[in-house]
């Protein structure tokens, strides 16, 4: 894998949202591969409203620099441009259910924030530098329910939530700054990552990544969904491995309209118990106790077959099967546990 895209020599690569639980990981990884050789980095440069140990570790390093700020400030944005960026990978974001709640938040962040994002790539790439790689971390949200029997390529995106809605226009924006020739975007269709730390957040689904952990540590978990609920995930590694993907795939593999749904796993509460047993024990099926909530199943749980031929066609890859994503969501989750 090489960050260089066809021009000579290492890459700038910006990262927003690298405080957040996906962006560690990127980061985390972009550093390790760094190191190993098979990316080469230039400059890292993160923007988020905090700054993460692990960046202070990298910037001590001397190639990463964190700015601490709101993508929702043009101003802010111009000062992560101030070298040339080669590749963006865009997760800052206002969570699903925070930005239901505030309106004028999720739109700031999730939509003037991208193309506040979008608009320096394109001012850079008029200077003349070089037109960056803009990889966007939409989701499947965009769809909203209720869902078609199955999901594919063609399903015609209606989200349900205003969280959706911008992440939606987002895309449109994308495409359209890549046409413009401001941008050489990509937008990625996100399922749910797991598993996330426990933190109170603004994610509803949050439920699942403790659906992982406690029967794991002997707790007891209330799942808010059937064991008949269906659901659609990933680990945060292979949502890392299709995001480094995505910062480097050709642009000759990717639809005019630059979205791709990831390929992820599609699961019923019942066998990720199933899974859970095989990982921990029996004893795990008793630390799991179903109390569905209508709400929550709706907007998780009624999730059909996931067909995600374009993606695939352009090498972007799910786990493979429930025992791995269990694997590397639990080593990943102790991984970001065990962070400085
Ligand atoms: N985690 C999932 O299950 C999931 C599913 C679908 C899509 N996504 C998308 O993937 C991306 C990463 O998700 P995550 O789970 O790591 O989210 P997260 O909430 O853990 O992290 C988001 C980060 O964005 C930062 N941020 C928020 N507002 C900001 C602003 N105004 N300026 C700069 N930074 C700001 C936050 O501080 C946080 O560190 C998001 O765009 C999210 O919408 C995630």
């Amino acid at each position: 894998m090489n960050a260089m895209r066809g021009a000579p020599g290492p890459a700038h690569v910006l990262v927003t949202g690298a405080a957040g639980f996906v962006g560690r990981a990127l980061v985390a990884r972009l550093l390790q591969a760094h190191a190993g050789g098979t990316w080469s980095l230039a400059r890292l440069t993160t923007l988020d409203l905090t700054t993460d140990l692990q960046a202070r570790q990298g910037a001590a390093a001397g190639l990463l620099h964190a700015i601490e700020g709101s993508i929702a400030d043009a101003a802010v944005v111009q000062r992560a441009f101030a070298e040339p960026v080669d590749v963006v990978l865009h997760l800052a974001s206002v969570p699903g259910g925070t930005a239901e709640q505030q309106y004028a938040l999720g739109r700031d962040v999730n939509l003037h924030g991208t193309l506040h994002l979008l608009e320096a790539c394109a001012a850079q790439a008029q200077r003349g530098g070089p037109v960056p790689r803009f990889v966007f971390a939409s989701t499947v949200g965009v769809f909203g329910a209720p869902l078609p029997p199955v999901v594919d390529d063609d399903t015609r995106p209606c989200p349900g939530m205003t969280y959706g809605a911008h992440k939606l226009m987002a895309e449109a924006a994308v495409a359209d700054f890549t046409r413009r020739g401001g941008c050489d975007g990509l937008s990625l269709r996100l399922a749910g990552v797991l598993a996330r730390p426990p933190a109170p957040t603004g994610q509803r689904s949050a439920f699942l990544s403790e659906l992982l952990r406690a029967p794991a540590a002997g707790r007891d978990v209330v799942c808010p969904m059937s064991p008949q609920a269906t659901t659609w995930a990933s680990s945060t590694p292979n949502v890392v491995d299709n995001l480094l993907h995505a910062a480097t795939v050709p642009a000759a593999a990717l639809p005019r309209h630059r979205a791709l749904t990831l390929p992820a796993l599609h699961f019923s509460m019942a066998e990720l118990v199933d899974a859970l047993v095989a990982r921990h024990g029996r004893a795990a099926r008793a630390h799991v106790h179903f109390a569905p909530e209508p709400e929550i199943e709706a907007l998780f749980g009624q999730q059909p077959p996931l067909h995600t031929p374009a993606a695939r066609a352009a090498g972007f890859t799910d786990d493979g099967d429930l025992a791995t994503l269990l694997r590397r969501a639990t080593e990943a989750d102790q991984a970001d546990g065990d962070a400085p």
